[in-house]
Parts: structure tokens; C-alpha cells; sequence
């Protein structure tokens, strides 16, 4: 059976107060709205149909080949949104699923429960519900004697009676296709705001005689609607628990589950512990038996086994197992430490690979540079790596110890067991196990000055 889901995201977001569409706002490291796409995957056979109107482009341009695209233009209410999917859907599905894109809560299998209600109901509608006493502007649920569903009203004509109905539509359905098209042409438009609401289908079909069945579901949080960057925040929350609910039960230790932020994407082995706020983000894989943090970022990096990162920055960078790191040290972009490296505080690493066994305890700078096993780097050694104009590759062989406050002007090789003094500003390139101390700097020309 085919089953395509229409996600609708046309709406402006006004009370977001944003030049970002809504549905690009990030909630745990993703677009609100590729959450919604994630939890349709499971329930859906074809690719989904997204509505689009405010920022169209920019949310098309995000969709790429995920999702195709249709333009709402004007936004003439939620049947209307349904509408301008019909032309490309109809003939082509046999079940539809409609949602709002601005419930990244919503899971997956609730989706795929509804699918399953809407399967077995001759009627032509199912769709989700909730009981609470807090209403936050939802459409009430009305039944019939028989437990199907009659309509759904809006709140805001809703009659006093209406109103006590704790039972709300949550803003998600799931159709028979061919019915579907049908219904959206009688739609009627409301008066009050020359809409068409896809909510009206409900009492077409109850009208018609047809059941339209509701599932009512369990967790409230999954209904939480975004409007306003304080329903972001609560959402964010509620995804960040989520996912960190999810390691604690792989057997990842979280200290501190309300200050560790851990985006969508992220890979954590057993007995890893995670220490109070860490930032984990992006395409980030770590494996068992770290300590990571307090007080760490972490984006796109890859960490073996047994490592610990206290109080540091990596991005775009790569530990092997045993790695020893901080507090306050940097990994930048193709930074690649070795088994059991050591690196202490304020040091900083870029485009170099520190071999099995280096030392770099204090203050140092190493860019674009391939250090070999067991060497030292004594404290506030720097890779002089640019010119001005351009990078330049430094070479430093196994066994070597590069004493404190050592200058190696790039390009430079440092061959195996060699030994600089502290202080040396190294210019010329250093034989293996050769000692070099001094060069204090004199002036050698005079320079033609370029402003930028
Ligand atoms: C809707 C439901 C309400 C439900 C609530 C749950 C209707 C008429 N009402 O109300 O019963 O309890 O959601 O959150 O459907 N959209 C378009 N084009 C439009 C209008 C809206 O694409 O012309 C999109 C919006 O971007 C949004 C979604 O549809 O993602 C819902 O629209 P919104 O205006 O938020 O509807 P609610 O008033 O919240
Ligand atoms: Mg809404």
C-alpha cells in the first residue's frame, strides 16, 4: 500500500519574530523541520510532499532532494495547504498522513500507529489525539455516541461547552487518498478568516456517515506545537532529554543530563562518561570507556577508547585511544592525535598528526606539521607554519625533544633524535640526532611594506 505523508510549512511563524523561517529553527543541532521528516520515514512508502509559502526558497533550498516541494501563495488555512499537494499526489497514493512541521516532538512509531488505525477503518479518516487540561489553542474534539469523531472546532468559536472538551487534536492525520481529494473541493470557507481548514474534513466525512477514528495518545510532550521561541526552548529540552535518555540507556554515563547538550547524529560507546556541561555536536562518533568534560565542546570529531578530555575545544579533529587531553587545549579542523598522546593546557593543534606517545604538556602551537612517536614538544614551542602569504609543513621525526620555547620557522624537517635548546629560533633544517641551540635574531634586510 502506498503511503505519502504532506507536511505542511507554509505558515509565516509571525510570533517567532524571525527573519529565519520557522521550520529552519534548530532544535538539538536540526532544522525543527527535518525532525518532522525523520519521524514520517517510518511510516510512509513515498517521498513526502512539503508545502511551502514564507521563506520558500530558503526551506526548499534545505529540502533539496529529501522532500518535494509546493508552493502555498496566499496561505489560505491548513485545507487549502492539502490542496496544492492534490495535483501531484492524486492517482499516485493510496494512503495520505498530514502533519504541521512544527512538531519536531512527534515520534516516529505514533505516526506509524496511526497509519496502522487509518488501515483498518472502512471510515476515510484517522487521526491523533490528547487529553489535557491545558488547552494551548488546540481545536477541541467532539465524538459521537459511537466514539467516532463528529468535528473538530476551533477554539476560537468554539462554545462554552466546547471549550471544557479536554480532548484535543494534536495535528495529525492520516486519509484515504481518493476520499481525500474529493473532500478538499467541499470544503467550506470560514467566514471569520476566509480559510479553508483541513480540520472541516472531519465533519464532512461524520456527515457523510463515515467513521473517522481517533488515537489518542499517551505522551503530552510529543504534542508540544512550536509558536514561540519559548515553545523552542521547551522543545529543545524535551528533544535534549530525549536523546540523552537514549545514551544512558546504550550505557553512556551522564552526570549532569540538564547541562550536557548532545545534537541528533552523535555515536557514544559504553562506560563513556560525560561530565557536566559538554557540548557534543554534529557528525561526532566517541568510543568506550572516555571521560568527557566538564566543561567541553565537541564538533565532527572522532575519539577512541579510554581517552579524556577535560575542559577543551576539538573540532573537525581526531583522538585515538588513550589520549590524554587538557584542561584548556584546542583541536582545530585535521588535528590527529595518536595512541596515548599527551596534551596539557593552553596548546593548540591544526592540520598536524602527533604520533603514537607525543608530549606537548604547555603552551604550545602546532600547525601543519607531522610529529613522530615518543617525541617531546617542551613548553610554548611554535610552528612558525605562515609567512604572510602562505602555509608551510613542519617536519619533526621520532625520539626528538624540542626544548621549551622553541621556534621552528616552516618549512622545516627536525630529523629523528635531535635535540633543540630552549630559546633556539630553528631556521635551517636539523640532521638526526644533532643538538641545536641559539640564533637570536638580528636584522638580515630591509622590507618593502604592503598595506592591505
Ligand atoms: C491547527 C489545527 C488545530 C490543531 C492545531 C495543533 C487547523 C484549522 N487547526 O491549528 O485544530 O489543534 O493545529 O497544533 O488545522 N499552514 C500552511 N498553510 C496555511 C496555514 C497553515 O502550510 O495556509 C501550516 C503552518 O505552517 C503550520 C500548520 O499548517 O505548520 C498549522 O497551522 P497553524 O496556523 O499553526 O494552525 P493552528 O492554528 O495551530
Ligand atoms: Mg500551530
Amino acid at each position: 500500500m502506498r503511503v505519502t505523508a504532506i507536511l505542511l510549512a507554509a505558515g509565516q511563524g509571525t510570533r517567532m519574530k524571525s527573519s529565519l523561517p520557522k521550520v529552519l529553527h534548530p532544535i538539538a543541532g536540526k532544522p525543527m523541520i527535518w525532525h518532522a521528516l525523520e519521524a514520517i520515514k517510518q511510516s510512509t512508502t513515498e517521498k513526502p510532499v512539503v508545502v511551502v509559502g514564507h521563506g520558500a526558497e530558503a526551506v526548499t533550498k534545505y529540502l533539496g532532494d529529501s522532500a518535494q516541494s509546493v508552493l502555498q501563495e496566499p496561505q489560505l488555512g491548513t485545507g487549502h495547504a492539502v490542496m496544492q499537494a492534490e495535483s501531484l499526489l492524486k492517482g499516485k497514493t493510496d494512503l495520505v498522513v498530514v502533519c504541521y512541521s512544527d512538531m519536531p516532538l512527534l515520534r516516529g512509531e505514533t505516526l506509524q500507529a496511526l497509519v496502522e488505525t487509518q488501515k483498518n477503518n472502512n471510515g476515510p479518516i484517522s487521526m491523533l489525539t490528547v487529553h489535557s487540561d491545558h488547552p494551548r489553542g488546540f481545536g477541541r474534539v467532539i465524538r459521537n455516541a459511537d466514539g467516532t469523531v463528529s468535528a473538530i472546532v476551533e477554539e476560537y468559536v468554539a462554545t462554552p461547552e466546547q471549550l471544557q472538551v479536554k480532548e484535543l487534536n494534536v495535528g495529525g492525520y492520516c486519509f484515504d487518498a481518493n476520499w481525500l481529494w474529493g473532500a478538499l473541493s467541499r470544503i467550506p470557507k470560514n467566514h471569520k478568516k476566509g480559510e479553508y481548514y483541513l480540520t472541516d474534513t472531519v465533519e464532512l466525512a461524520s456527515k457523510d456517515g463515515l467513521a473517522v477514528h481517533a488515537t489518542v495518545m499517551d505522551d503530552l510532550e510529543e504534542t508540544i506545537g512550536v509558536n514561540t521561541r519559548v515553545h523552542l526552548s521547551e522543545c529543545d529540552v524535551a528533544m535534549r532529554r530525549r536523546i540523552n535518555h537514549q545514551h544512558m540507556l546504550n550505557g553512556v554515563t551522564i552526570v549532569d543530563p540538564a547541562s550536557t547538550y548532545i545534537e541528533v547524529g552523535v555515536t557514544i560507546g559504553a562506560d563513556t562518561v560525560i561530565m557536566p556541561n559538554t557540548y557534543i555536536h554534529g557528525k561526532t562518533l566517541i568510543g568506550e570507556g572516555n571521560v568527557i568534560g566538564p566543561n567541553s565542546i565537541i564538533r565532527d570529531s572522532k575519539i577512541g577508547n579510554r581517552c579524556k578530555v577535560l575542559a577543551s575545544v576539538m573540532d573537525g579533529a581526531v583522538l585515538e585511544n588513550d589520549v590524554d587531553m587538557g584542561p584548556f587545549a584546542r583541536l582545530r579542523k585535521g588535528a590527529h592525535l595518536g595512541n596515548h598522546v599527551h596534551m596539557g593546557n593552553f596548546g593548540e593543534v591544526k592540520d598536524s598528526h602527533l604520533a603514537d606517545g607525543v608530549k606537548m604538556g604547555h603552551f604550545s602551537y602546532i600547525g601543519n606539521a607531522q610529529i613522530g612517536v615518543n617525541t617531546n614538544i617542551g613548553a610554548g614551542t611554535i610552528t612558525c607554519n605562515y609567512d604572510g602569504e602562505k602555509k608551510h609543513a613542519t617536519e619533526i621525526g621520532a625520539d626528538v625533544f624540542i626544548g621549551s620555547d622553541t621556534m621552528l620557522v616552516a618549512p622545516i624537517k627536525i630529523g629523528d633524535g635531535a635535540r633543540t635548546g630552549a630559546g633556539s629560533v630553528v631556521t635551517k633544517n636539523v640532521a638526526e640526532d644533532t643538538l641545536v641551540v641559539g640564533m637570536p635574531a638580528r636584522a638580515i634586510k630591509k622590507l618593502e611594506r604592503k598595506t592591505k
